[in-house]
């Protein structure tokens, strides 16, 4: 159900480490089997080592030997709702394929794409 996985967006983005660009972002992933798997972003002082929180948790799940994924949500405090990076894109393309991306705010806001229609024409395996 979206509540679940939204409020696990918005818990895990308590969790973010964001010293540099007080920028905080929570994400969550559904697996297959209906779990639910989060991370937040992390900044290093060097930046360009900073992890998104999108990659965080599909890492995460990955590590866990979690392959197959419905849908994500991705919590930031913004009006207009932050949708993920490009190379979140990528990620989440290769390894989670045409998810549903719902992008939420703090305030209930929420938004619902699919990843192709942000993702369109993807370099992936089948372009090898
Ligand atoms: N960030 C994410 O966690 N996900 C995105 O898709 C966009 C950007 C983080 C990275 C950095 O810590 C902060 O937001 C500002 O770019």
């Amino acid at each position: 159900m979206n509540d679940l996985l939204i409020e696990a967006a918005l818990r895990a983005r308590e969790n973010a480490h964001a010293p540099y660009s007080h920028f905080r972002v929570g994400a969550a992933i559904e697996d297959s089997a209906g779990r639910v798997h989060t991370g937040c972003n992390i900044e290093n002082a060097s930046y360009g080592l900073t992890m998104c929180a999108e990659r965080v948790a599909i890492f995460k799940a990955m590590s866990e030997g979690v392959r197959a994924f419905r849908r994500i949500a991705v919590a930031a405090d913004t009006e207009a709702l932050a949708p993920p990076c490009g190379a979140c894109r990528q990620i989440l393309w290769e390894f989670g394929g045409d998810l549903e991306i719902i992008l939420v705010n703090p305030r209930g806001k929420t938004e619902t794409y699919r990843l192709k229609d942000l993702f369109p024409r993807a370099f992936d395996a089948s372009s090898l």
